[in-house]
């Protein structure tokens, strides 16, 4: 097996260090964050070939800005600053960086001086770039050359005589950059040396080695949700390590229609794997009885599920691990990595179900925890995961209940996974589900008047939630064709009697959520 490449990013608490990562990734090439003051053991642990310094919002003149680690223009690992790293580095080889003007804050164009310089081999002279500091580079430090310049006349690029160092004002990892992925890839290949050895066949080899040494001859529980990243592990672990892995499928009576089925279908039935499918509804549905508090539905949820599943998990036997499909961006926050701020604005108690009561004392096997959501789907295609599991929104741990307002009883959970199919099968028909980041439909607590036939009807209000966002954080309402929106409310109320008016939500978060509870 080849060698892993690691690239490692020194994190200075940009917005878009994930995505420096990804683009980095798209490029084949692994890349890791770290905090900018991760002691220099820590990072030359990971053997980089390159270092990426990303943006922050700091000038290098604030107190107790963060600064630059000395072993990073000590050692001969080629440097990439973006942004804040780049006055970084001219800060710290003695050139000077100033307060700029609001002027070139966003789009700009910019010349290309040097067009055979490694960074920018094979491009036009001329590039759009995306901007977003105030400060610049003003004087270069000793040795350094100016390799693209502002239209505005500001140092867009700069490099070393040495070809190992280089900074850019603006920001290569964004799309508004529209050539930022060609001059990642040129820093990676042409600067670092890199083979690109970061694929998803690479990775299932060594993950599959890796949980084998972990595991031995130990047996593997592993809850399904019927979610993407679950799935992907447990598809992840059959193969590595067979009947040694036993899924558990609770079906909590608020999962989307026929997920069951599904779940049974592709993991017993294709797959192969060991699955005991516990059919809890009756349990959750008492014990919802008569609450309406949301938060008290996810607690009552998060309790059952624990009880349940441990249940389950002891009449196993001797189980000593327990899979999760913790993935690399849970990883990086709950570490504190990023600035708190990025987990900061979680209002809703968010427990994923999956955990168990710590007196079990499961060791955890986290095959996914290096891995962005696409890389995980990728895994799972390439593990031959159906299309459609792959492609799932994300689904709330406490599934329809908080899509139910107001009352939970067997009828209201029908209405709304009747309505929800409808919606999605719409929405795939139309080739817009991998658009749209999440979508659903929602049973609201009232009733309205409506007329059918010659008869005047009192029925359930159902809302259609569309939802475009990368990172579930800010989100903006989709916006689907009026024909596609006509086509599911007809449907919605000529299929399902206790239903005769359909909403769709035009709402963006904030400063509304993306569910309604
Ligand atoms: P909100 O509604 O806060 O949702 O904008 C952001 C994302 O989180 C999901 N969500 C949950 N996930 N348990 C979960 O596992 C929960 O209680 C929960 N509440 C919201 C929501 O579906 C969206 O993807």
């Amino acid at each position: 097996m080849a060698q892993q490449e690691t690239i490692v990013i020194l994190d200075y608490g940009s917005q878009y260090t994930q995505l420096i990562a990804r683009r980095v990734r798209e490029q084949r090439v692994y890349a890791e964050i770290l905090p900018w003051n991760a002691p220099e053991a820590q990072v030359m642990a990971r053997r980089p070939v390159g270092l990426i310094l990303s943006g922050g919002p700091n000038s290098v003149y604030d107190a107790g800005a963060p600064t630059l680690p000395d072993y990073v223009t000590r050692s001969d690992v080629p440097v990439l600053g973006i942004c804040y790293g780049m006055h970084l580095l001219a800060h710290a080889l003695g050139g000077k960086v100033v307060p700029g003007t609001a002027r070139e804050y966003g789009p700009a164009e910019v010349d290309i001086l040097e067009t055979d310089t490694p960074l920018f081999t094979g491009l036009a002279a001329q590039q759009a770039v995306w901007m977003s500091h105030g400060d610049r580079v003003e004087t270069l430090p000793p040795d350094f050359r100016v390799l693209a310049r502002s239209s505005g006349g500001i140092l867009a690029a700069i490099g070393d005589a040495t070809g190992r160092v280089y900074g850019v004002q603006f920001h290569p990892e964004v799309r508004h950059t529209p050539n930022g992925a060609a001059m990642l890839r040129q820093f990676l290949y042409a600067v670092c040396g890199c083979h690109g050895t970061w694929t998803t066949e690479m990775f299932i080899e060594a993950a599959v080695a890796r949980v084998r040494a972990q595991v031995g001859d130990g047996q593997v529980v592993c809850g399904l949700s019927g979610g993407v990243d679950s799935a992907v592990v447990a598809a992840l672990l059959h193969k590595a390590i067979g009947d040694q892995l036993t899924c558990i499928f609770v079906d909590t009576g608020l999962m989307r229609r026929d997920e069951a089925a599904q779940v049974k279908a592709t993991f017993q039935e294709t797959l192969g794997v060991r699955l005991v499918m516990v059919d809890a509804s009756d349990r959750f549905l008492n014990a919802l009885a008569g609450v309406t508090d949301p938060e008290q539905k996810r607690r009552i949820i998060g309790e059952q599920f624990i009880r349940v599943f441990e249940a389950e998990a002891r009449r196993l036997g001797d189980v000593t691990f327990l899979a999760q499909g913790t993935i690399y961006p849970d990883v990086i926050e709950s570490a504190g990595v990023r600035a708190a701020s990025a987990s900061a604005h979680k209002i809703k108690s968010h427990h994923n179900v999956g955990g168990l009561p710590e007196d079990m004392h499961l060791a955890l096997v986290e095959p996914l925890r290096d891995l962005f959501k696409d890389e995980v789907r990728q895994v799972g295609l390439e593990l031959g995961l159906p299309e459609k599991l792959v492609w799932r929104h994300p689904f709330p741990g406490p599934g329809l209940a908080v899509r139910i307002l107001g009352e939970i009883t067997r009828e209201r959970v029908a209405t709304l996974q009747a309505a929800d199919a409808i919606f999605l099968e719409e929405l795939w028909n139309a080739g817009l589900y991998r658009e749209t980041a999440q979508a659903f439909a929602v049973l609201l607590p009232v009733r309205s008047v409506g007329v059918m036939g010659d008869g005047r009807t009192y029925a359930h209000v159902i809302a259609l939630r569309a939802v475009t966002t990368e990172d579930f954080m800010t989100a903006d309402w989709a916006r689907l064709p009026y024909d596609l929106l006509g086509r599911v409310a007809n449907r919605i109320v000529n299929e399902i009697p206790a239903v005769n008016r359909v909403v769709y939500d035009v709402s963006s978060k904030p400063p509304a959520t993306i569910e309604w509870e």
